[in-house]
């Protein structure tokens, strides 16, 4: 693969701080070296870092409506006050950092689209999981039918209105699909950026209400842990490869750290045990480099300050090498 390798340290979709860090941690863990040992070539330039929109700690007054009626959006805070069940939970919450989440989204769909457009693998180092938005709208304007594996303990389908915390990296996948606010869901065009039937989620283990309803509603295939159990990861990635890649013409891995047991990457924001196994999570991956469908990856939510001895940021490297064709012989 020619490899451009897109750090964003950015960690305001999470409700934690500290993803920001991710990036970092994970090159200094050895990523460029492994890289090499497998025979990708590296250079300087094909490292890049997005600057950081400005943060604000707290949001200035929002402005005042347009003059002109609009019909309210689904997430889009009523500026009428809330009489129904929505005022339990309060509208500064819905959507936190949504000004930061849509500009770091924003660039980082330009610097994917044209890594990918110039024939290349991006591959991002996040950073939270709001960043997928950004990666995948980015590959949308390349890849017109994207097959997209999403590994994670959560499913990140939630809205605004049935996310339980306001934090937009449990919103990505569902902006994805088109359901949310429009600052999530138009970013790069109006049109869904992924299909239902092109995404497979691996690894489930901590779904909320609405997100379930979602997945019934759209048909999303799901491996959770208990299909992992049942089935073993040999067998469910075998139906996976052939979803994504059944009428697609591109394969990306989001991967999101917390798909793992927290035995081996506690650093991490939202653990949830009962995740992958190491060798798990890395036969996932080794089974996808002998396919040879993926063609862009993101790696988030890593986050080194919630550990002290750097496991989970070496345990991303080691995925990523699997990723990207290391062997064991
Ligand atoms: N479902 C929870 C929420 O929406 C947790 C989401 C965690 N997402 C993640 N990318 N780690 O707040
Ligand atoms: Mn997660
Ligand atoms: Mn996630
Ligand atoms: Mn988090």
């Amino acid at each position: 693969y020619l490899l451009t390798v897109i750090s964003v340290p950015f960690d305001l979709g999470a409700g934690l701080r500290g993803a920001s860090l991710g990036p970092d941690a994970i090159l200094q863990a050895g990523l460029a070296r492994r890289l090499q040992q497998i025979g990708h070539a590296v250079e300087a330039a094909d490292f890049v870092r997005l600057p950081l929109p400005p943060t604000r700690g707290r949001k200035p007054t929002p402005p005042a409506a347009p003059a002109t009626a609009q019909p309210l959006l689904p997430g889009q805070a009523s500026t009428q006050p809330d009489t129904n069940a929505n005022a339990l939970v309060p509208p500064a919450s819905r959507l936190k950092h949504l000004d930061e989440v849509a500009a770091i989204n924003r660039e980082l769909a330009h610097q994917v689209a044209a890594s990918a457009a110039g024939g290349r693998f991006p591959l991002v180092l996040g950073g939270d999981h709001s960043l997928a938005i950004g990666t995948i709208s980015g590959l949308a304007q390349v890849h017109r039918r994207l097959g997209v594996l999403w590994f994670d303990a959560h499913s990140d389908l939630n809205t605004a209105e049935t996310s339980p915390s306001g934090n937009i990296h449990g919103m990505s996948l569902s902006a994805l699909l088109g359901k949310g606010h429009e600052r999530l869901t138009q970013l790069g065009g109006a049109a869904p950026k992924v299909r239902p039937e092109h995404v497979v989620l691996i690894g489930l283990r901590d779904l909320d209400p609405g997100e379930k309803a979602l997945i019934a509603a759209e048909g999303i295939r799901c491996f959770t842990m208990h299909d992992i159990d049942m089935l073993g990861m040999a067998k469910v990635m075998e139906e996976a490869i052939r979803i994504v890649s059944r009428d697609t013409d591109g394969v990306h891995v989001s991967f999101d750290i917390d798909s793992v047991d927290p035995v081996e990457a506690p650093g991490t924001g939202t653990p949830v045990r009962g995740g992958l196994s190491y060798r798990e999570a890395h036969l996932a991956l080794e089974l996808l480099a002998e396919a040879r469908i993926v063609t862009s990856a993101e790696f988030v939510e890593v986050n080194p300050t919630l550990e002290s001895d750097g496991r989970t940021a070496k345990l991303a490297v080691d995925l990523i090498s699997s990723l990207l064709g290391e062997t064991i012989l």
